[in-house]
C-alpha cells in the first residue's frame, strides 16, 4: 500500500495549502472550520463551494465537484495526474523520484502502460503508409491528428505486446487494461490491430482507454476498451476534456454519436461536442454533463437507430433536469460527412435546428401514423405524458385535441385528452415506480450514493467515524472501527471497513491523505462530507465513549435476537444460554 508514490503524494498534500491554491481562482471567505466561495465548476448564485484546509479538500454542495489539491490542478489546468504531481511538487519544493519501470504502485503502472501504448500508436501512425492514406481518405489533416492524438495499431499481431514487455510492463496488467489479450497457449497479442486509434481521456485529461476503427472495411468497425481498472465507460464522454470549458461558458453541450463526429464538430467550431462511447448514454454520463452545462443538444443520425437513441437520451437528460433539444442530422449524414461535404457552417447550423423532445416525439408519431387513424390517437396520450411540466402539457393539449376528426367542442376534447394523459401518466408511474411527476418545480437533483450512505448512518456511528478526524481521539476511533459487529447499519460497517483497509494504524495528520486512498468511492466521498459538514462540532472524548457504549449495547441486543431466532427450541442448552444472555442484558440497563 505505502508505495513511494503514496509518500510523495502525502508530502505534497501536507506542504500544499489548498486554501491558498483555490484562493488564486476563487474568492474565499472563512466559515467556521472551512472556507466558502462561489463554485468555479458551475454557475453558482449562492456560495456552495467549500474548501476545508484540515481535509485538504474542496467540495461543491450544489454540483458535486470535489477533490484535493491534485484534482484541483488537474481540473483547473486540464492536466493529467502526473502533470499535476509535477506542478505541485515544484511549488512545494519537493524533488520527485523517478517513477515508471518500478513495480509496486499499481495504478501508476497502469497509467504508464497506457501512456506507453499511446506513444507506440502515434509512432506507428507515422510509419504506416496505409494508415496515412486512410487519414487522407477521411480528410484528417496533420493538425487534427496532433490535436486528437490519433494513432495506428499495426497489423503485426504482437508489436505492442513486445514493446510493453520490453519497457518492463507486466503483460497480465496490460491485459486488464485491454491493450493485449492472451491466446489459448498463453501468448500475448495486441487487441487493436490494423486500426486507427482514438485515445480516450476522462474529463480531467487522464488517459483511460482507447477506441480503434478498422482501416477501411471490416468487422467489427470499432473496438473500444471494455471497463478496466482505469476506465468505466459509463463515466466517460469522448472529448469531454477538450469540451468542458466551452460547455461551462455556453452552458451547453452537443451530444453526438461517434469519435469522428466529435472531432468533426470541434473542427467546425462546435467545441462543446462530446460522445458516449459505443454505448447508449448512461446516467453517470448525464451527471458528468450536468456539472458543466444546463442544456444539451442531441445531434444524432436521422436513421431509425439514431431516432430511438435520441429519444432515450432525451429521457435520461430531462430526468436529471437538463434542458434538451433534439437536432437530427440531415438524412444519411453525420457531423463528419457534413463537415466534409458542406463545410463548418453546415455543422454549426445543424446544432441550431433542435426541437424539444415533445415536438420531436409528436413529429415521429405523425410520420408514423395518419392523424385520422385510431393508432395515432392511441399513441398520443403516451407521448403527451412525457411532458416535462404541466405547463408544457398545456401547450400541446389544445392544438392536438383540435385535430381530432369531426371534433365540435374543442374545450371538451381538450379536457378528455387531458384525462387520458393523466391516466397514462399514472400507468407509466406504476410501471416504473420511482419516477415522479414534478409539479412546476424543476427536477430535484438526484441523491448520490454517498449521500445515501450518510443518511443511513445512525448518530453514534457518525460520532465514531468523525472521531477518526480528531487527532486526540483517532486512535480510539480507529480501534472502535475494528471491533467486530459494532456498527449497526450496513452503511456504517461499510465505511468502517473502507477506512480500516487503508489505515494500518490509527490515522494522524491530514485526513485527506487516507480518505483519498479509499477505493470505495462512495465511502470516500461520504467521509469527506462527514468531515466537511457545515454544522460539525468537534467530537469530544465523552461523546465518543458514549457512542461506542450505545453501539455495543445495540450489538448485544442484535446478537441475542439472532441467537433467539436461530435457537433450536428443542435444545435445552441453547435455551439456557439465551435466557442467560437476556437476563444479563436486562441487568445491564
Ligand atoms: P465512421 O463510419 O468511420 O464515420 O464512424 P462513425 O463514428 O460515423 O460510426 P457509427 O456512426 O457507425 O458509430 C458511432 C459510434 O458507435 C462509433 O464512434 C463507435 O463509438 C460506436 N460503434 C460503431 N460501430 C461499432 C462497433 O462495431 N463496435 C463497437 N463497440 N462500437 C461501435
Ligand atoms: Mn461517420
Amino acid at each position: 500500500m505505502a508505495g513511494e508514490l503514496d509518500r510523495v503524494k502525502d508530502d505534497i498534500r501536507r506542504r500544499s495549502d489548498i486554501v491558498e491554491l483555490v484562493g488564486q481562482r476563487v474568492s474565499l471567505k472563512r466559515a467556521g472550520r472551512s472556507f466558502k466561495g462561489l463554485c468555479p465548476f458551475h454557475d453558482d448564485k449562492t456560495p456552495s463551494f467549500t474548501v476545508n484546509p484540515e481535509f485538504g479538500s474542496y467540495r461543491c454542495w450544489s454540483c458535486g465537484a470535489k477533490g484535493d489539491v491534485f484534482t484541483w490542478v488537474m481540473e483547473t489546468q486540464r492536466v493529467d495526474f502526473f502533470e499535476a504531481l509535477k506542478i505541485l511538487a515544484k511549488e512545494a519544493g519537493i524533488d520527485l523520484p523517478k517513477f515508471g519501470e518500478k513495480r509496486g504502485e499499481e495504478s501508476l503502472d497502469y497509467e504508464a502502460a497506457m501512456i506507453e501504448a499511446l506513444a507506440f500508436f502515434k509512432e506507428e501512425l507515422g510509419k504506416s503508409p496505409l494508415a496515412r492514406d486512410y487519414l487522407k481518405e477521411r480528410d484528417l489533416d496533420e493538425e487534427t491528428v496532433l490535436n486528437w492524438e490519433l494513432g495506428y495499431g499495426p497489423d503485426i499481431g504482437e508489436a505492442l505486446a513486445m514493446r510493453l514487455k520490453k519497457k518492463g510492463f507486466a503483460l497480465p496488467e496490460c491485459k486488464s487494461l485491454f491493450l493485449v489479450d492472451q491466446d489459448p497457449s498463453g501468448g500475448y497479442y495486441d487487441r487493436f490491430r490494423s486500426r486507427l486509434m482514438f485515445p480516450i481521456r476522462d474529463e480531467r485529461g487522464k488517459l483511460v482507454a482507447f477506441g480503434g476503427r478498422i482501416i477501411g472495411t471490416g468487422i467489427p468497425k470499432y473496438i473500444n476498451s471494455s471497463d478496466t481498472p482505469l476506465y468505466s465507460k459509463s463515466r466517460v464522454l469522448y472529448g469531454m476534456h477538450k469540451a468542458k470549458e466551452a460547455m461551462a461558458k455556453g452552458k451547453r453541450a452537443v451530444l453526438v454519436e461517434g469519435y469522428l463526429d466529435v472531432i468533426a464538430c470541434h473542427r467546425a467550431g462546435v467545441t462543446d461536442a462530446v460522445a458516449s462511447l459505443g454505448t447508449a448514454l448512461a446516467d453517470e454520463q448525464v451527471r458528468l454533463l450536468k456539472r458543466w452545462c444546463e442544456k444539451v443538444v442531441v445531434l444524432y443520425d436521422s436513421d431509425a437507430a439514431g431516432q430511438k437513441a435520441a429519444d432515450r437520451a432525451a429521457e435520461l437528460l430531462t430526468a436529471q433536469g437538463i434542458q434538451v433539444k433534439i437536432a437530427l442530422m440531415p438524412d444519411g449524414e453525420d457531423p463528419d460527412t457534413l463537415l466534409r461535404t458542406q463545410g463548418p457552417g453546415a455543422v454549426q447550423k445543424a446544432t441550431e435546428r433542435g426541437i424539444s423532445p415533445m415536438e420531436f416525439r409528436i413529429g415521429q408519431l405523425k410520420a408514423k401514423f395518419d392523424p385520422a387513424s385510431e393508432e395515432y390517437w392511441r399513441e398520443v396520450p403516451r407521448v403527451l405524458a412525457t411532458a416535462e411540466s404541466p405547463l408544457e402539457l398545456q401547450k400541446y393539449l389544445l392544438p392536438i385535441a383540435s385535430e381530432y376528426p369531426g371534433i365540435r367542442d374543442r374545450n371538451a376534447a381538450t379536457k378528455a385528452l387531458e384525462r387520458m394523459v393523466q391516466a397514462e401518466r399514472k400507468r407509466a408511474a406504476a410501471e416504473k415506480s420511482g419516477r415522479t411527476w414534478h409539479e412546476d418545480v424543476p427536477v430535484a437533483h438526484t441523491i448520490q450514493a454517498n449521500e445515501e450512505l450518510l443518511k443511513q448512518l445512525i448518530g453514534p456511528e457518525r460520532v465514531i467515524l468523525r472521531a477518526l478526524f480528531e487527532p486526540m481521539l483517532s486512535a480510539a476511533a480507529w480501534k472502535a472501527c475494528g471491533l467486530p459487529h459494532l456498527f449497526a447499519t450496513d452503511a456504517g460497517a461499510r465505511m468502517a471497513a473502507a477506512a480500516l483497509l487503508v489505515l494500518e494504524k490509527p490515522p494522524s495528520g491530514n485526513p485527506s491523505a487516507w480518505i483519498f486512498e479509499i477505493k470505495d468511492e462512495d465511502a470516500a466521498m461520504a467521509f469527506t462530507d462527514l468531515g466537511m459538514g457545515e454544522d460539525n462540532e468537534p467530537v469530544t472524548e465523552e461523546a465518543l465513549a458514549e457512542a461506542q457504549e450505545r453501539l455495543l449495547r445495540a450489538a448485544e441486543h442484535r446478537e441475542a435476537r439472532e441467537l433467539a431466532a436461530s435457537a433450536d427450541s428443542s435444545s435445552d442448552d441453547a435455551l439456557r444460554e439465551l435466557n442467560d444472555r437476556l437476563r444479563k442484558l436486562k441487568g445491564d440497563q
